[in-house]
């Protein structure tokens, strides 16, 4: 496994080269630097009068959780957001002509056990793929504030090539959108819906904890194994994420190797052409598309 740091690498080998479980870091950009500022602005309005990184400590989470469930949509969706994830793809060689993305999200860790279930679910290790992703996924990672390796995403790159049992098979995306994903602000002590878990012990060591700076970013293919790092510092992180398939791959049938997924459903319906966020073609989803029923008979 390697990691590349600001590579000039073409980006048809990049994707090779992460569909081979490399991780690629990027310095900051200045389209990158706006969708960071962009992200701030929302959040400081959200929590004023308080400060974001420390809210926490005197915000009862009931209320956290309602600002979170408005703050989080409102980034989403804010126009400029998809324009500044267009100019950090093509400032990072990506054909927009060719390259799709989904909206990005923004992501919470508050310290300790405030908050870790439903708008700020802590990520227990999980590969996107367990969730639907197709394997030529890639993942767009940057954090919104400063953050350090007490607060940040961890790798745990033992699990590339190891198999995990995993819940997967009992994922469908189609289903999961239709009865749990709109309800996530209601989950605020435990969350009882089901995702995909690792379901034999993970060995977290050895991680890999990447922390980049503002304006940064790192990609890194959906199959790696990762998790949420438990948030023991004393400030939140707040962090950006956004996916990106290449059609030429979607086509191909391409991506880094499936050695545990059994989900089915997928989320190729969700990505945004680079150009004018059309959707990827019918034809091109259509050979992702699995019923839970069909793959009952497979397995
Ligand atoms: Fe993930």
């Amino acid at each position: 496994m390697n990691i590349y740091v600001d590579s000039k690498m073409d980006e048809s080998a990049r994707r090779r080269e992460l569909y081979q479980g490399s991780i690629f870091v990027y310095g900051p950009s200045s389209n990158a630097l706006n969708l960071c500022e962009l992200a701030r602005n929302l959040i400081e309005t959200a929590f004023h009068p308080l400060n974001p990184l420390t809210a926490q400590e005197t915000l009862p989470v009931e209320r956290c959780a309602q600002i979170l469930a408005d703050l989080k949509p409102q980034f989403i969706h804010h126009p400029k957001s998809k324009e500044y994830i267009q100019g950090i793809l093509a400032e990072l060689g990506c054909d927009l002509e060719k390259t799709y993305f989904d909206v990005p999200r923004m992501r919470t860790a508050f310290p300790g056990d405030y908050l870790k279930s439903g708008i700020a679910y802590a990520f227990h290790p999980h590969r996107d793929t367990w969730y639907s992703a197709p394997f030529s996924q890639v993942n767009w990672w940057m954090p919104i504030y400063p953050v350090n390796s007490e607060n940040c995403m961890a790798f745990h790159p033992r699990y590339w090539m190891q198999p995990v049992k995993n819940g997967s098979s009992h994922y469908d995306y189609e289903r999961w959108n239709q009865e749990s994903r709109h309800n996530a602000a209601q989950h605020i002590k435990t969350d009882t819906r089901v995702q995909p878990k690792p379901e034999e012990p993970i060995e977290l060591d050895p991680q890999l904890r990447l922390v980049c700076p503002v304006g940064g970013v790192f990609l890194f293919s959906a199959a790696h194994l990762h998790s949420t790092v438990p948030n023991t510092s004393d400030q939140t992180r707040y962090s950006i994420d956004f996916r990106t398939v290449h059609l030429d791959d979607v086509w191909a049938r391409t991506g880094a190797p499936n050695i545990d997924s059994a989900c089915t459903g997928t989320t190729m319906r969700d990505y945004l052409r680079g150009t004018d966020f059309s959707h990827v073609p019918n034809e091109a989803v259509a050979l992702y598309e699995e019923s839970a029923s069909t793959a009952e008979v497979r397995r």
